[in-house]
């Protein structure tokens, strides 16, 4: 890559994702900002509000320029995408290869080259707006599978910065992530960063046997030794020669538990979940599930175990209801269409089969809600399921942890999210395993008052010490001690 120089204005810190924080929504009549969906916002923004800075991103439209602007105590800078683009580049190869290689080839990956020839010139593009935008010396940090390359695009261009890279999702074994044409390109990329954080240690162990296998590359601990011939910045071309070292760690995300937390004792959300519960009649229990519209997320098996314990008589009809909330995503994706349908299926199956007139035992509802709204769900819930079939986190599951400000509500959660790792005190489950699900499902209606406090005190402890910022303090100051200076000269 040819070299670029440092702005004079540039910004100190940098993010960049594909997504900024903000959504361009063109759906009223005046176009206006609003939240972009998922959780590596939720997770990124209160950093952003911290550490001034640029956030380098997606718009979320197509075809559409925007200039930089402010937002939120939040500096952003648009990066567009041509509609091609979106279908090559986010739609195809972001997120119907990636994303299911990803997530244990739940659905299968689609490879093709045109895709891949997209996703390197939206990262190109990407990595040069952050050549534009770091001033010199600045601290980048890299968000997530759709812009892989960043790191080493941007080394190339701008050897005098230090770049950090997290990967929100999991990073799947060799096995799999061997199937990938493209997967020595992708390491490579990768490697370009001075820090690679993942969501758990094996998320980061199946990255740096993958570039042990496919690259040839050692390690020795949490570092992968890079010798020059990899290394963009590199002018040497010496195979032998090891230049620089880059550590692959685990970092697991959280939320902003103390800001949840205050949101659960204001009074008026509280109000608001007391009349959510009047509004659903008053049921013994509501069980809650929140989700993007995702086929990893376990919708189904969560249908499926919920409705046969009303056919086992399990579950009163009259006693119980369940909440699903499920935000639409990626609504072009043929799979993610699918998953949508299946979904509706089963709930319209399932309410017709046990439903009473004014009392459905499922409420479902395919859009997204204010903060407000979703804290008042979270505490007028007393079971939340997450069952999700792969996640590398799940923010959900904490951000219901955080909500339960009295200790009283239980969570049950699949072994399989990053989430489980911290939470240890749920009532986990192997959402493939129906029949315990079931059973794990009514012990969690039945469990005892003290028994669910005590598990959830456990577990929101845990949550004070481990949040959002612990987690950014983390990453941020293990990416501090990479050394700069002598790369700094070097580029001089
Ligand atoms: P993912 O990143 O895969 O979507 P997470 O559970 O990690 O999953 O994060 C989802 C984030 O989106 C959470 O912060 C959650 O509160 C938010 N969210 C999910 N569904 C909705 C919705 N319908 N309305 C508003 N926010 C939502
Ligand atoms: C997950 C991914 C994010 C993504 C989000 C929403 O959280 O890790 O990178 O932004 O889902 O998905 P979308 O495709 O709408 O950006």
């Amino acid at each position: 890559s040819t070299p670029v120089a440092p702005p004079a204005d540039g910004a100190d810190f940098v993010v960049v994702a594909n997504r900024l924080p903000v959504d361009r929504d063109t759906s009223g009549e005046t176009p206006c900002w609003r939240t972009s969906p998922g959780g590596l916002v939720t997770g990124v923004a209160p950093v952003m509000q911290t550490h001034k800075g640029a956030w380098i991103g997606w718009a979320g439209v197509a075809d559409e320029e925007f200039d930089p602007f402010d937002i939120d105590g939040m500096h952003l800078v648009p990066v567009p995408l041509s509609s091609e683009e979106v279908r090559r580049y986010y739609e195809g190869f972001s997120n119907a290869t990636l994303w299911p290689l990803y997530h244990d080839v739940i659905v299968p990956p689609e490879f093709h080259r045109t895709w891949w020839n997209s996703y390197r010139t939206v990262n190109r593009r990407f990595a040069e707006a952050v050549a534009r935008t770091a001033s010199e010396a600045a601290t980048v940090w890299v968000h997530d599978y759709q812009l892989q390359l960043v790191p080493y695009l941007l080394r190339g261009m701008r050897p005098d910065v230090r770049i950090g890279f997290f990967n929100h999702i999991p990073f799947p074994p060799w096995e799999i992530f061997a199937q990938l044409p493209w997967r020595a390109q992708i390491l490579r990329g990768l490697l370009g960063a001075d820090l690679i954080g993942f969501q758990r240690p094996a998320d980061a162990q199946n990255f740096r046997r993958a570039v042990r296998i496919c690259l040839g590359l050692p390690s020795s601990g949490n570092l992968v030794k890079i010798p020059a011939a990899e290394d963009p910045a590199s002018e040497l071309g010496d195979t032998m020669t090891i230049t620089r070292t880059a550590e692959a760690s685990a970092f697991p995300i959280s939320i902003d538990t103390e800001h949840l937390a205050e949101l659960a004792r204001d009074p008026q959300i509280c109000a608001r979940a007391k009349e959510i519960r009047a509004e659903l009649g008053n049921p013994d229990t509501i069980l809650l599930g929140v989700d993007r519209m995702d086929y990893t997320k376990g919708i189904r098996h969560r249908l499926k175990a919920y409705g046969e314990l009303f056919d086992d008589g399990v579950l009163d009809p009259g006693t119980v209801t369940l909440v699903q909330i499920a935000t639409p995503s990626r609504e072009r994706i043929d799979q993610y269409q699918q998953i949508r349908t299946d979904v509706e299926l089963a709930v319209g199956r399932i309410n017709g089969e046990h439903s009473d007139l004014g009392h459905p035992v499922i409420h479902y509802f395919h859009h997204s809600y204010p903060r407000d709204e979703m804290t008042a769900l979270y505490l007028a819930a007393d079971v939340m399921l997450v069952t999700a079939l792969r996640d590398g986190m799940n923010l959900v599951a904490k951000e219901y942890v955080a909500c339960q400000a009295d200790d009283d509500g239980v969570l049950v959660l699949s072994e399989f999210t990053g989430a489980a790792e911290q939470l240890t005190q749920a009532v986990m489950v192997n959402p493939h395993d129906i029949a315990g699900l079931k059973s794990r499902i009514a012990a969690a209606v039945a469990m005892d008052p003290d028994e669910r406090r005590s598990r959830m005190r456990k577990m929101r402890e845990s949550l004070a010490e481990e949040d959002v910022r612990a987690w950014s303090d983390a990453f941020l100051s293990r990416l501090q001690q990479t050394d700069l200076q002598g790369r700094v000269a070097a580029a001089a």
